[in-house]
């Protein structure tokens, strides 16, 4: 494991891959930039459908990402906006993002304000399956 990404390292590359977002519909761009307990760091951007519920927000884009190259456990994840106030990972990306533990620091940065949470703070009451072995 390698040492922890300066957050504001993070908040670069985010606030680098939101540049990419394809936001037609909403003109809300987004990029997230997520630290895995390697450090390696990966990225994505929120991708947008005329089938507006198919949209891909960018906190799921840069996990989607992180475990097509094999991670499955992560530190850290900074959200980028271009308002002036920090915006929360919506719902459903909180619940995709608890699959791989609700240890996970996120971060929000805008123009005017930073905010902070660990993500059991986000989703304290996560649905999980309960698989059994056969
Ligand atoms: N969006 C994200 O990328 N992340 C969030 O946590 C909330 C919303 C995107 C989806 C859509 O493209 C746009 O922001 C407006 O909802």
């Amino acid at each position: 494991m390698t040492d922890h990404v300066p957050v504001e390292r993070l908040a670069k590359l985010a606030a680098e891959v939101l540049n990419s977002a394809y936001a037609p519909y909403s003109r809300f761009r987004v990029g997230a930039a997520l630290e895995a307990e390697s450090g390696e760091v990966f990225t994505g951007c929120n991708v947008e459908n005329a089938s507006y519920g198919l949209t891909i927000c960018a906190e799921r884009a840069a996990l989607a990402a992180a475990v097509a190259r094999g991670h499955a456990g992560f530190r850290r994840l900074v959200v980028a906006t271009e308002g002036d106030r920090a915006v929360a990972p919506c719902g459903a990306c909180r619940q995709v993002l608890a699959e791989f533990g609700t240890g996970l620091e996120v971060f929000s940065v805008a123009k005017k304000e930073s905010l902070r949470w660990s993500l059991e703070d986000l989703i304290p009451s996560v649905f999980k399956l309960a698989v059994t072995d056969e």
